[in-house]
C-alpha cells in the first residue's frame, strides 16, 4: 500500500466470469502476498487475510485494533476444504451445513492445528463458514486459500454493510477495499458450537434458531446470551461492547406514549435527541428532527439490512442521546435485539 492510501477496487458482483475480473485478480494477489483485503459477504464486509499465514493474521488484528484473545472466522469456498482443517464433524453439523451453506451460518469445530495460531486465539476449536457472496467466493477460489475474516470495522464500532463504512474506519490502515455494493443480510452470521451432543448458539445471526430447529431438532443457546446473565460467553467476541455509535444509545421498551414521554423528558433537560425508529412510527413522535428509520417492523429482514447503517448515521448527526424502539426477540428479531442491546451497553428503559 502507499503509506497513506487505501485502494478502492470496484467489482460488480453479478459480472460474468468473475474469477477473471481484473480487480478480483489484483485483490487475490494481495492476499497471496500476505496482505489484508476488505471484501463484501452476504452478511457484512469482512477484513480477509490468509488463514495459514501468521503475518497476515497479525495485520488483521492490528488494523482493527482487535483484542488478540478474540478468534476469527475462517471462510471457505468448498466443502472439501473443511476436512483439511477440522476433525470430528457430528451428524447434526453436516445437516446444518447441507441446509444453510453457503450462507450466514458459522460452525465451531475442533481444529487440526494447521491454521495460523492467531486465527483460533489458541483455542482448540475454529469457527468456519462458507459465505454466500460471489465476490467472497471468487476471492477464495482465485487465491486458493482459506480466508480468515472478522467484520471489517474498527473494534467496537458497528459492522460495515457498505464499502464506505470500511473506508471510514480503516482508511490508511489496509491496502485494499473491494467495493461490491451494500451487503444483503446486514447482521453477521449465526455462530453455532458443534463440539457437543447438540448444537449451541453462541451468537444469534442471519440464520434463525427456528430455521435450524427445523433441520436438526433440539438446539441450545449459550446461557451468556440470555438477558442479564452473568455467565461468561463461550464466544469470546460476545463479551466486548460492540456495534456502538458515538452518542449513548438507550433502548425504550413500551408504548408509543411511553416513548414520547422519554423523548420529551430528555429534550426538556436540554439534550439533543436522536431517534432510531421503525417505518410504521415515522413522524409519530415528538418533533425531533434527528429521526432515523431502521426498516419496517413487519419485515425484520429490512431492519437487519438497515441496522448498522442507521447506527453509523448518528455519527454525523449532532445528538447527545439516541433512543431506539425495540422488537420481540424471535426469528431474526433475536439477532437484531442482541446487536441493539450491545450497542446500548445493556441500557434499556421499560414501561412498568
Ligand atoms: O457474518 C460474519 O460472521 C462476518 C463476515 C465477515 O463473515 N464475520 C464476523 O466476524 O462477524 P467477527 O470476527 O466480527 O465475529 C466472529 C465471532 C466472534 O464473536 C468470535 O468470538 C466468534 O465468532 N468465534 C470465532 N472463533 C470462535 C471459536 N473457536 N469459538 C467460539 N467463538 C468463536
Ligand atoms: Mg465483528
Amino acid at each position: 500500500m502507499d503509506q497513506h492510501g487505501t485502494k478502492l477496487l470496484t467489482v460488480d458482483k453479478n459480472v460474468e466470469n468473475i474469477d477473471e475480473n481484473r480487480n478480483i485478480m489484483l485483490a487475490a494477489e494481495q492476499l497471496l502476498e500476505g496482505e489484508v483485503v476488505a471484501f463484501p459477504t452476504e452478511t457484512v464486509y469482512g477484513l480477509g487475510g490468509n488463514a495459514l499465514c501468521n503475518k497476515a493474521i497479525h495485520k488483521i488484528f492490528q488494523a482493527k485494533g482487535r483484542p488478540s484473545d478474540n478468534p476469527l472466522i475462517v471462510h471457505i469456498g468448498e466443502r472439501s476444504q473443511l476436512v483439511k482443517y477440522v476433525d470430528n464433524i457430528p451428524n447434526y453439523a453436516t445437516k446444518l451445513m447441507d441446509a444453510f451453506w453457503p450462507g450466514p451460518l458459522t460452525i465451531v469445530l475442533t481444529h487440526k492445528g494447521n491454521l495460523s495460531k492467531g486465527v483460533t486465539a489458541n483455542l482448540p476449536t475454529v469457527a468456519i463458514r462458507m459465505p454466500d457472496h460471489p465476490i467472497a467466493l471468487a476471492l477464495i477460489r482465485v487465491s486458493g486459500i482459506p480466508l480468515a475474516a472478522p467484520s471489517a470495522n474498527t473494534s467496537g464500532k458497528p459492522s460495515p454493510t457498505k464499502a464506505e463504512h470500511v473506508y471510514e474506519d480503516l482508511y490508511g490502515r489496509i491496502p485494499v477495499i473491494v467495493d461490491g455494493g451494500p451487503t444483503g443480510v446486514g447482521v453477521e452470521s449465526t455462530v453455532v458450537d458443534c463440539t457437543g451432543e447438540v448444537p449451541v448458539i453462541l451468537r444469534p445471526g442471519g440464520v434463525t434458531k427456528e430455521e435450524m430447529e427445523e433441520v436438526v431438532g433440539k438446539i441450545e443457546v449459550d446461557p451468556a446470551l440470555m438477558m442479564e446473565s452473568a455467565a461468561t460467553p463461550k464466544s469470546p467476541g460476545m463479551k466486548y461492547t460492540h456495534y456502538a455509535p458515538t452518542a449513548p444509545l438507550i433502548l425504550v421498551d413500551g408504548s408509543e406514549r411511553f416513548f414520547n414521554e422519554i423523548v420529551k423528558e430528555a429534550m426538556a433537560s436540554g439534550k439533543r435527541v436522536g431517534m432510531l425508529i421503525f417505518e410504521e412510527n415515522k413522524g409519530r413522535f415528538s418533533p425531533v428532527k434527528k429521526e432515523v428509520i431502521m426498516g419496517s417492523k413487519e419485515d425484520l429482514s429490512s431492519v437487519a439490512y438497515a441496522l448498522y447503517d442507521s447506527l453509523r448515521s448518528f455519527e454525523e448527526k449532532e445528538v447527545d442521546v439516541i433512543f431506539s424502539q425495540v422488537i420481540p426477540e424471535k426469528g431474526l428479531g433475536t439477532a437484531i435485539m442482541n446487536r441493539l442491546r450491545k450497542a446500548a451497553g445493556g441500557n434499556i428503559v421499560s414501561e412498568a
